[in-house]
């Protein structure tokens, strides 16, 4: 069966006429969440096919090469632990395979959706060009059932990075995979490089990541109380009448709605651990990336301390730590250098008592040595990183200069009902953030709910905070009652979403629209 796409392609052949109109603020939300086609203002806006989009394209460094790749999104059984799941995933396997190219190389993906839903591929903290961003109807048509899309552009930044599909809950499913951009300049002082996705997992036991939606939104308000119970559904976090059941101090309250039974790294739950071979007294460069849809993690490694060296894909002075606390969309790169001996890396789903785990293992260890499962290393409870620990490098800095848009955003909404926002808007009603090419942009989350969001802007980098050696980032956890403010030179034209990177609190409204406007 085919879900129609929640926005309609007539609506977005009207805003891929080069200079379109978006509406925000129209007061319907539609069936869908919409954005239209009149802003409050009437004004233009740089669309996905603006000339001024290649353009910027064009001005950045490229080595003239151009990696090409094939990835099919389909149902598919895949293996995980000792269960043989149904879900969709990329080419049959999970996490999908891993794209890696060299900055400044052209990526050509030829998509194919088998899906039994329109989708598209989003490219997660590139900045790339505007219409290859893979937001349905703001910056491309869906891809549907059985048609093919090919996005081609230039990757510009050296890093860490991601990729999975825009549409509905499909992140919560298989579909998600790494993107490593190599920098030929970087002086790579370690013996092996290893992703490491993390992955809260539901999909095919019981439920999809669609009931959960459901279930969240009361829109299956009939099987609640036929079951007399609202909230006893498995895979939720009612708790008692709608209160937390996940707190953790570390997130500043309610950890997360939604009950995983798995975790996964790499694909693989505690009970099929993966393995970690590092060179005895070699050194692993570890790439961790939060591919979960409602979970943080807290990570450690039994034994060591870890040497942060990135964020994001952008590059921190380094600082060592004991655990690190990642939040969905966001990535770390650390350095390791193990001792002899098989140790246990653990992902502790933070304020769900779960976790995920893999070994590390030196190569002059014997191959039967290993740390027994669901161990928790004393580093998960040590030196955690916190945000105000990171300085960019020199390199990596923004500069300061006066902002010329600064405004303050508050995240609002509430478990009942399940619904999120900006300002008590949800998408696409909050006016978008009109910016200019060439200006300085400063936003300032304020989080007046009771839950941590992570916070991710399309197509830039922004500094984190008011200090030039500020962290650059493209997803930032803000708390709950915290104040958050980013900053970033508007060097990307086009429209680009900012929204909170929960898969459920993205589809009940918590996004809007950062839009560049002609000078
Ligand atoms: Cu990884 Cu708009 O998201
Ligand atoms: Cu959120």
């Amino acid at each position: 069966m085919h879900t129609p796409s929640p926005l309609n392609r007539r609506r977005f052949l009207q805003l891929s006429a080069g200079a379109v109109v978006l509406t925000a603020g129209c007061t319907s939300v539609g069936e869908s969440g919409t954005p239209g086609t009149t802003s409050p203002a009437g004004r233009p806006l740089i669309g996905p096919e603006h000339p001024s989009i290649a353009a910027a394209e064009a001005a950045r460094m490229s080595t003239g090469r151009v990696a090409k790749f094939d990835l099919r999104a389909a149902p598919a059984r895949i293996g995980i632990g000792r269960r043989e799941l149904d879900t969709w995933a990329f080419d049959g396997v999970i996490p999908g395979k891993e794209i890696r190219v060299t900055r400044g190389d052209t990526l050509e993906v030829a998509v194919r959706n088998d899906l039994p839903q329109d989708t598209t591929i989003h490219w997660h903290g590139l900045a790339l060009r505007n219409d290859m961003d893979g937001v349905h109807d703001l910056t491309q048509a869906p891809i549907l059932p059985g048609e093919s899309f090919t996005y081609r552009f230039l990757a510009p930044h050296a890093g860490t990075y991601w990729f999975h599909p825009h549409m509905g809950t499909q992140l919560d499913r298989a579909l998600y995979a790494p993107l490593i951009i190599e920098d030929p300049d970087d002086p790579g002082v370690y013996d092996i490089d290893q992703v490491i996705v993390l992955d809260d997992w539901l999909d095919g036991i019981g439920r999809t990541p669609d009931d959960v939606l459901a279930s969240l939104a009361g829109m299956d308000m009939d099987m609640d109380m036929g079951s007399g119970s609202m909230g006893s559904m498995p895979g939720m976090d009612h708790g008692s009448m709608g209160m937390p059941e996940f707190e953790s101090e570390i997130l500043g309250g309610d950890a997360g709605d939604v009950d995983y039974p798995l975790h996964l790294i790499n694909g693989r739950p505690t009970a099929d651990r993966p393995t970690i071979e590092v060179p005895a007294g070699g050194r692993a460069r570890l790439r961790f990336i939060n591919a979960g849809s409602d979970t943080a993690y807290r990570v450690a490694l039994g034994g060591h301390r870890m040497t942060v060296t990135h964020t994001d894909g952008f590059p921190v002075e380094p600082v060592e730590v004991e655990a690190l606390l990642i939040g969905m969309g966001e990535r770390y790169d650390v350095i390791v250098q193990p001792q002899s001996g098989a140790w246990p890396l653990v992902a502790l789903a933070e304020g769900k008592d779960l976790t995920a785990e893999a070994i590390i293992r030196t190569s002059d260890a014997a191959a039967t040595q290993a740390p027994p499962p669901g161990e928790h290393p004393a580093e998960l409870d040590g030196r955690l990183l916190a945000l105000g620990d990171l300085r960019a490098t020199e390199p990596a800095r923004l500069g300061t200069r006066p902002p010329d848009v600064d405004e303050l955003i508050k995240m609002t909404g509430s478990m009942m009902p399940y619904s999120w926002g900006f300002d008590g808007a949800a998408f696409p009603q909050r006016a978008p953030i009109e910016i200019r090419e060439g200006q300085r942009v400063r936003l300032t989350f304020e989080n007046t709910t009771t839950m941590w969001h992570p916070i991710h802007l399309h197509g830039h980098t922004f500094r984190v905070g008011n200090d030039p050696s500020g962290p650059r980032k493209d997803t930032v956890n803000v708390l709950p009652g915290e104040q958050v403010a980013i900053e970033f030179d508007a060097d990307n034209p086009g429209q680009w979403m900012i929204h909170c990177h929960n898969t459920y609190h993205l589809e009940r409204g918590m996004a809007m629209v950062t839009s560049y406007v002609p000078s």
